[in-house]
């Protein structure tokens, strides 16, 4: 089992940016926010000073979108859930460069994780993705974009509303239905973007997951580490690719202006006839389950891996971001 595991990670296409998502489910404070940057400072300075660190987003859940028959879910929850989701997302060269990451920094990382345990619900775990797909634009103030625009270099940029919310939906596909996947929501989301207020999208396929990101390291080390923590190192449990997953599991992200376009028209993919008819055959019907759809929005970013990946979007004949080993 094992072995085939391996094989497929290893037949992933080369992506031009790894994705680790660091997933936590905290208790809805309404110090959240003060209380993740007091905690976190060291960590970001830590994490940008890794090599191959290529920017970030920390996101958090406003609500969840009531498809699917969950009349329950609302788009804007920030005042009735005890405890919401928040996805530390951080974008890299290679997936060895997050792994060098917590292992160079891990006192650092544990120490961080610490000041937040009081809130902490479930987690961390986090998934390592490849792009399969992205099309965001880099945000920036209307002054930058106009002088953006007067020099003809609008490509691969939007004005920042200042309220951008991101749709987040986790798909898991029929094994052997991943290609018509992929290539029926780059196709619907590419039509999505007629939408009033959508920014852009971006598809991420999960081949891994990191343990010591997961805050999980084997006994023995943690063993050493309680008895003397000036020259140890905790070791991960497991490589990487042993958190490949089957059912492959694939997160849309659909960026929004504001909440209100986000809301509106999302629902589009279900209720605009040319649209639904890619989305329904190609998309929902290989899916094992109706996706789950959460709606976040940015505490905090750093969208240095817009550019790379814009770039290597240009560079590819059919602009699009995808790579073949
Ligand atoms: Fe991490």
């Amino acid at each position: 089992m094992n072995t085939d595991i391996k094989k497929l990670y290893d037949a992933e296409p080369d992506s031009p940016l790894y994705v680790a998502i660091n997933r936590v489910l905290v208790r809805n404070d309404p110090n959240l926010m003060r209380m993740m940057k007091q905690a976190s400072s060291k960590m970001c300075l830590a994490t940008a000073l890794t090599p191959g660190f290529k920017g970030f987003d920390l996101m958090k859940q406003l609500g969840a979108c009531p498809m699917g028959m969950r009349w329950g879910a609302s788009t804007d929850m920030g005042e009735q859930l005890s405890h919401i989701w928040i996805d530390q997302i951080t974008y890299w060269d290679s997936v060895e460069a997050h792994e060098n990451f917590h292992e160079t920094f891990e006192d650092v990382v544990v120490d961080t994780c610490a000041k937040c345990g009081d809130v902490l619900l479930e987690g961390p775990e986090e998934p390592v993705f490849r792009v399969v797909h992205s099309d965001l634009p880099k945000l920036v103030s209307m002054n930058q974009w106009l002088k953006k625009n007067a020099a003809g270099q609008t490509r691969g940029y939007a004005v920042d509303s200042g309220e951008t919310v991101t749709v987040m939906a986790t798909h898991r596909v029929r094994p052997g239905k991943e290609a018509e996947f992929e290539a029926g929501e780059i196709a619907t989301m590419d039509m999505l973007k007629e939408s009033p207020g959508m920014l852009g999208f971006q598809i991420l396929k999960r081949i891994g997951l990191s343990t010591l990101g997961s805050g999980h390291a084997t006994v023995e080390s943690m063993l050493d580490d309680l008895k003397d923590s000036s020259g140890s190192k905790l070791q991960r449990t497991a490589e990487v690719w042993e958190g490949y997953t089957l059912p492959a599991e694939y997160l849309v992200m659909v960026e929004w202006e504001s909440l209100g376009y986000a809301q509106g028209n999302m629902p589009h993919v279900n209720v605009k006839p040319e649209l639904l008819f890619i989305h329904g055959p190609q998309v929902l019907n290989n899916c094992l389950h109706m996706p789950n759809v959460r709606m976040a929005d940015s505490m905090f970013r750093e969208e240095t891996y817009r550019e790379i990946l814009t770039t290597s979007a240009m560079a590819a004949p059919n602009g699009s971001v995808t790579g073949t080993r």
